[in-house]
């Protein structure tokens, strides 16, 4: 089959599309030949830095496609059928091998780029947001890098939730502008301003109630302080490479809390496992957007991850073997 594959961790350069083997079906598992592939930012993070389990690696959480082969010992999923995938690496390949949970069924009709994108970033924000961030009606949101794909489901599903106001963080206000349409009430360049100060202003100094970062280090600290009295930051990423060294100082005052959320711990649990198949037939019904901003063939995949690492992405770039 082909991939994109790597031998070093490196730039998107270190991206070659090579011929690699193809993978075996697991008793537990399905083949799929991959449709599309949702380029995650933990891809590029682990191009950049996560360990090469394989040599060379195919990196890649998400992609989704038609099961082209069953294990025996699978009995609810059969050839034919379009899923949406998720493991810890290989979607960057015309072919996956992925355990059959780790499967979704896409309803008919639905546009397979869009499934592909989904278990991720709408699974992830869903969490920051409900299970561990425990929004209620009403409440204030900060959701730091609005435009990632990560974020632009927060806001979304914070809108549908019925959050009082949603507020958002971006580079540019180009890329704020473009989230207006999915719920956000303002935006915050937070090249130009301090996130923290902003989001006081626009609270009557109360803050925000819940806070989804996937930035992390210097980011990290503007959530916290960006936080009302018992506020929760849902901390899910480290998309802005920093330390995350920060000052939990001011937590205990205002009975604030912290949170680290990671799907892959519980993404084996009815519990997740059903929520992204809900968030899979509400976007289907057309209750939910997937923004994609970029389709690229897989043999640019090189092209396709320095395209994400400018910024100038807004939601979920795609590629297609
Ligand atoms: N824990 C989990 O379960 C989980 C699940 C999903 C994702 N994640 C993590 O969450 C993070 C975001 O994922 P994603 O898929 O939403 O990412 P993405 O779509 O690639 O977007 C990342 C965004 O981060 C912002 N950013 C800030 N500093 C950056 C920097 N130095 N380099 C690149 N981008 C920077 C950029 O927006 P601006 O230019 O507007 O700042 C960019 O759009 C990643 O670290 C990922 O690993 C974790």
């Amino acid at each position: 089959m082909k991939a994109a594959v790597y031998y070093e961790n490196g730039g998107p350069e270190v991206l070659k599309y090579e011929d690699a083997p193809d993978p075996q079906v697991h008793p537990k598992g399905v083949i799929i030949r991959v449709e599309a592939i949702a380029i995650e930012g933990g891809d590029t993070l682990n191009r950049w830095r996560g360990p090469l389990i394989t040599h060379p690696h195919i990196v890649g959480y998400q992609a989704a496609g038609e099961i082209i082969e069953v294990g025996a010992e699978v009995d609810h999923l059969h050839v034919g059928q379009k899923v949406a995938t998720l493991n810890s690496a290989g979607s960057h390949a015309a072919l996956r091998a992925v355990p059959a949970r780790n499967c979704w069924v896409i309803p008919d009709g639905f546009d397979v780029q869009k499934a592909a994108a989904i278990p991720v970033t709408f699974g992830t924000a869903d969490d920051c947001l409900f299970e561990f961030g425990r929004l209620q009606k009403g409440e204030t949101v900060l959701v730091q890098a609005g435009a990632s794909g990560v974020g632009v489901a927060a806001i979304q599903l914070a809108k549908r939730a019925g959050a009082g106001l949603i507020l958002a963080t971006a580079s540019s206000d180009e890329r704020l502008e473009k989230l207006k349409r999915l719920g956000l009430d303002h935006g915050i360049n937070y090249s130009t301003h301090d996130v923290a100060s902003e989001v006081m202003r626009l609270t009557d100094n109360k803050g925000a109630n819940v806070i989804v970062d996937s930035v992390g280090g210097p980011t990290l600290q503007g959530s916290i302080n960006s936080l009302a009295y018992r506020g929760r930051v849902s901390m899910v990423g480290a998309a802005g490479r920093e330390p995350m060294v920060v000052d939990v100082g001011s937590m205990m005052g205002g009975n604030r809390s912290l949170s680290g959320v990671f799907l892959g711990a519980e993404v084996g649990t009815d519990r997740v496992h059903n929520n992204i198949q809900r968030l899979i037939d509400l976007a289907a019904a057309g209750e939910l957007e997937v923004v994609i901003d970029r389709v690229f063939p897989l043999a640019q995949a090189a092209a396709a991850h320095a395209y994400i690492e400018s910024r100038a992405a807004v939601g979920r770039v795609v590629m297609v073997p």
